[in-house]
């Protein structure tokens, strides 16, 4: 594998390469993204990965410092799983030489909603590094995780708008045995609150159970769920029922049969927020 941190290294080793695959991340990797990596390699070649924590899609009183840099055990394990064939391992002045003043906005009604809503900025963050990624690496495809749902819709639609000659492909949530879906930020949860952590997946599937008992009454069954998890000592941001098609609310918030749905979810435990969601 090439490990190269500048955009020239980067283009020198893709040149003429017109069918890559890439798989963008922030590193401190993980089963789920090595999972992405094996995908990428069944949909191009070669496999360009990167590893770079985008401070632009933190607010200011997240975690950007505290966020997991571990470079040498990531390219260790990139090494042994041989999927990639580059490493794009930018530092913040190759990413951001200037104050990055022209930024990618997408839509209040998907941007702004859900994590938008708690993390304001977040998808303009994370759509604007996505594009810079794509304009460095210029792939063919795209890996994104499900396990950030909103994320993967967010990019979907992005390259749709702009016409960006990039495939979007979904990766399932992988997940530990007990049901947590992997995360960098687990590795920041006390021995108990690891094993609270598989809570969250527990009520998404509470919620699945119901919609499929055939329970119609979104409110009352959101907030069911919700009050569950306060009750156990998390602090929920949202459990919320969506359209898979646009993250919107089933209209009247009543629930057609066939419509295809996903819960999505996010609450803290302590101090470290988890996500997750289901498709139903
Ligand atoms: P990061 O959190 O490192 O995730 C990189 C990719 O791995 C994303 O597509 C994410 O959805 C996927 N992923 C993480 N955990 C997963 C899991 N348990 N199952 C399936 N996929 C999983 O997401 C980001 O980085 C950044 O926002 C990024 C897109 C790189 C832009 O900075």
């Amino acid at each position: 594998m090439k490990v190269v941190h500048t955009i020239e290294e980067l283009r020198d080793q893709l040149r003429g390469q017109l069918r890559a695959a890439f798989v963008p991340t922030m590193g401190n990797l993980h089963d789920a993204h090595l999972s992405l990596m094996r995908m990428a390699r069944q949909h191009g070649d070669p496999v360009v990965a990167s590893i770079f924590v985008n401070r632009l899609q933190f607010g200011p009183n997240e975690d950007f410092d505290r966020y997991p840099r571990t470079l040498q055990e990531d390219i260790e394990k990139l090494e042994r799983a041989r999927d990639v064939y580059v490493l794009f391992a930018p530092n913040e002045s190759e990413m951001y030489p200037e104050p990055q003043s022209y930024r990618i906005q997408p839509p209040a009604d998907l941007g702004g909603i859900l994590e938008g809503e708690f993390r304001p900025g977040f998808f303009d963050g994370v759509s604007t590094v996505v594009l810079k990624l794509f304009s460095c690496v210029q792939p063919s495809v795209a890996v994104f995780g499900k396990k950030d749902y909103q994320q993967l819709m967010v990019v979907r639609n992005m390259c749709r708008q702009f016409q960006l000659p990039v495939r979007i492909l979904a990766h399932e949530t992988v997940r530990d045995a007990d049901g947590l879906a992997l995360s960098s930020r687990n590795r920041y949860l006390s021995p108990a609150e690891r094993a609270e952590a598989p809570q969250l997946y527990a009520a998404l599937q509470s919620v699945q159970a119901k919609i499929k008992s055939g329970l119609t009454d979104l409110a009352e069954i959101e907030g069911t769920a919700a009050q569950e998890l306060a009750r156990r000592g998390w602090q929920v941001d949202y459990i919320a029922l969506r359209r898979q098609l646009d993250l919107h609310m089933p209209s009247d918030g009543q629930i057609k049969q066939g419509e295809p749905l996903v819960v999505l979810a996010a609450a803290k435990l302590g101090k470290t927020r988890l996500i997750d969601n289901l498709e139903i």
